[in-house]
């Protein structure tokens, strides 16, 4: 009975913590960054500098790419406690890193030149509300990039959504387009970024 009262959120929220925190340890693993490199570097291409928002920054590789660039300023948020640790202890205190949650991000709005999320979107369990609250913390003319793992047929996609551990819902290219224009995120592009993820972008009007 009780297990069927907690609402979405907090299950969702109470499995990626769980997930998370077990593989941030050995998240950094060879093989696996080999492909997590491969879907995020189109979003470094595209970053040219400014005040940027890392949201779901896992252990912080893509983080430690932006932070080459020095005229970046940057900031990393992730829901997993352990992730945070990795990242802090791999990135010093050059990066602003904390816990949060995508939905409550802890920053006024117009604060940031580009808010990014890679290969985390399928675990937010508001999806609209997720993009509403990166869309309120970029600035005016700001971008948002999302890139999220995209498999082509949906039964792929359901089949991920049921074995993945805090897993909500994998979209389509139009399903992830259509939320970005819901929120009146303007000049969407989206692109596949190498074979398994696909990159959707929209500025701020
Ligand atoms: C597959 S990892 C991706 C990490 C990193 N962005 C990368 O590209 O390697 C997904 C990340 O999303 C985080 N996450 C899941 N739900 C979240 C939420 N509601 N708010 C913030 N981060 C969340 C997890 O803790 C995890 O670090």
């Amino acid at each position: 009975m009780k297990e069927r009262n907690r609402t979405l959120s907090e299950k969702k929220i109470e499995q990626n913590i769980n997930f998370f925190d077990h593989w941030a340890k050995t998240y950094d693993k060879n093989l696996f960054q080999f492909w997590m490199r491969r879907f995020y570097r189109p979003a470094l291409k595209i970053i040219d500098g400014g005040k940027i928002l890392d949201v779901s920054c896992g252990t912080g590789e893509f983080l430690r790419e932006l932070a080459k660039k020095k005229k970046n300023l940057i900031y990393g948020i992730d829901l997993s406690p352990q992730m945070i640790a990795q990242a802090r202890q791999k990135l010093g205190r050059q990066i602003n890193l904390q816990k949060a949650d995508v939905h409550i991000l802890p920053f006024p709005e117009n604060s940031f030149d580009y808010v990014v999320s890679t290969e985390s979107f399928h675990h937010y369990y508001n999806q609209y509300k997720a993009l509403a609250e990166m869309k309120r913390v970029a600035k005016k003319g700001g971008k948002v990039i999302v890139v999220d793992i995209n498999f082509f047929l949906p039964p792929i996609h359901w089949l991920f959504e049921m074995l993945e551990p805090g897993c909500v819902k994998i979209n389509s290219r139009k399903e992830i387009k259509n939320i970005f224009q819901k929120l009146g995120l303007g000049d969407i592009v989206q692109r596949r970024s190498f074979i398994f993820s696909v990159l959707t972008m929209g500025v701020k009007k």
